[in-house]
């Protein structure tokens, strides 16, 4: 029989990391971290989200749900970082509950992490769609509406699906496929690449924050907090807590710092540095786009996949350059997060087969190219599906309550080995423990809190769907369950 809580010990996996399997070279240090945690982390839920919670939830105190969002990002930053100095191996929160949980926590987490990173990559797709339509319009060309909107839409109101009248959203499901097949091929996105992309989208920003500023009207953040409209989550507080369940969003990919941590020169020191650092910097970048775009343009014109955008046009003449550099600044931006994102997914999906609970084919790595190609072909496929049927907000909401699950567990996971094992050699602890990892607790919970009940419906649908997949294949194919001794 199975023993759904098994674990694998930490010593034993960082020694075996150190004698097979890592052929990469360290050679990582801070300042990358930090540059490829910002390269993960800026993409849709900044370019395009922002807008939608300002419109529909928060108003101009979108600034405090970014706020409130970082805070609560920050004590989910803090653990990962304790565990990824402390497991200094392809990490990821899968191999940490791996380690700490048991096996079926482990999955759990491993199926969880495809909202993340799947359906992350997939949302991400849909505000690149946005942003080249309208890049495209302005050199007037023109995408006929049906081939570049969701064919579906989902009413909150009235808890229905409903057709849009479009057809499918071509170019969400090309940037997939693009970026999929460079995946497959084994081009690997070099540190100094990702360093440029992200100079490029800070730049962007910091020139939209520069400039934006002068085009602030008081007009617009009166009222700053738009009073409630009677029902919960539609402004007043409750909008500000609920625009900050989808901001939340935007913070995602901090995280995504802990997949490359063989390839740290130091890890027990800089990832922490990494993960903490991009989350630092984006905090501040993103408070300051709130703050910029809800005073240039009325909240309410901001319900669109491309917010920056049409705060720009608002602006008049004066900022009207800087449109076309805004929207290559946002594709350049986005594309890099669905790389990143892609990559996370196919490493997860990879440990997840070598460790015998997904089939032996995800973990298959091409002859020539060496990347795991069957997984990513896979990857690229489900998620070319999902951005070209679905809107982006429904999306935004499964991703952000997936990752806001892991987080959960990966505290959990850090208050439980406290215990169990204080033995261990931790480099970096989280400060104010056990504080920070309840906080992280608590508030990962609250913030799923805010989030839809049709989203966590969609959550419990898929995580059931993960629990049946388990018992009925994982349990008994597990690797650690089938070796000698370990029972
Ligand atoms: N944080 C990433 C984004 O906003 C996922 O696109």
């Amino acid at each position: 029989m199975a023993n759904i809580w098994i674990k694998k010990s930490i010593p034993s996996l960082v020694a075996a990391e150190g004698t097979h399997g890592n052929n990469l070279r360290r050679t990582l240090g801070r300042f990358n971290l930090i540059m490829l945690g910002i390269g993960g982390i800026v993409g849709a839920g900044i370019f395009v989200l922002t807008g939608q919670a300002a419109a529909t939830y928060a108003g101009p105190a979108i600034v405090l749900s970014f706020v409130f969002a970082g805070i609560a990002c920050a004590f989910a930053a803090l653990c990962y970082s304790e565990f990824a100095s402390m497991i200094p191996i392809a990490g990821s929160a899968y191999t940490y509950a791996y380690a700490t949980l048991g096996e079926f926590i482990a999955w759990i987490i491993g199926w969880d992490l495809i909202l993340e990173y799947l359906f992350g990559g997939a949302t991400v797709s849909v505000g690149w769609s946005s942003y080249m339509v309208s890049l495209l319009a302005s050199f007037n060309i023109t995408v006929p509406p049906e081939l570049c909107n969701a064919p579906f839409a989902f009413d909150a109101t009235t808890h229905q699906w409903m057709g849009t009248g479009s057809i499918i959203n071509l170019p969400a499901m090309f940037i997939v496929a693009f970026i999929s097949l460079v995946l497959a091929i084994g081009i690997k996105e070099s540190a100094s690449f990702n360093n440029v992309i992200v100079i490029v989208k800070i730049v962007v920003i910091l020139l939209f924050i520069g400039l934006g500023i002068f085009f602030i009207s008081a007009d617009h953040y009166d009222p700053f907090i738009p009073p409630n409209t009677g029902e919960f989550g539609h402004f007043g507080w409750s909008g500000i807590f609920r625009a900050s369940g989808i901001v939340f969003y935007a913070y995602i990919g901090f995280d995504a710092v802990s997949t490359v941590t063989q390839e740290v020169r130091n890890p027990q020191k800089d990832m922490p540095w990494g993960i903490i650092g991009s989350l630092i910097v984006c905090t501040v970048l993103y408070v300051a786009v709130g703050f910029v775009m809800t005073g240039m343009v009325k909240y309410d014109l901001l319900n669109t996949a491309a917010p920056i955008a049409v705060a720009v046009d608002a602006a008049g003449d004066t900022m009207r350059w800087l449109a076309v550099p805004i929207k290559v600044g946002a594709i350049a931006g986005l594309s890099s997060v669905i790389l990143v994102q892609f990559l996370g997914q196919t490493r997860i999906f990879y440990s997840m087969a070598s460790d015998g609970l997904l089939p032996k084919g995800f973990a298959s790595v091409h002859p020539k190219f060496q990347t795991p190609f069957v997984t990513t072909l896979i990857t690229g496929f489900f998620a070319m599906l999902v951005g070209g049927l679905f809107p982006i907000q429904l999306l935004g909401e499964l991703v952000s309550i997936g990752t806001l699950l892991a987080f959960v567990i990966v505290c959990a996971g850090v208050l439980v080995l406290r215990y169990r094992n204080p033995e261990i050699h931790r480099p970096f602890k989280t400060p104010l423990f056990p504080y920070v990892p309840i906080l992280g607790i608590a508030s990962s919970l609250g913030v799923m809190a805010t989030l839809p009940g049709d989203t966590w419906l969609r959550l419990i649908v898929w995580m059931g769907i993960g629990i049946v997949i388990y018992f009925a294949y994982g349990r008994r194919k597990s690797k650690l369950n089938s070796l000698p001794n370990t029972l």
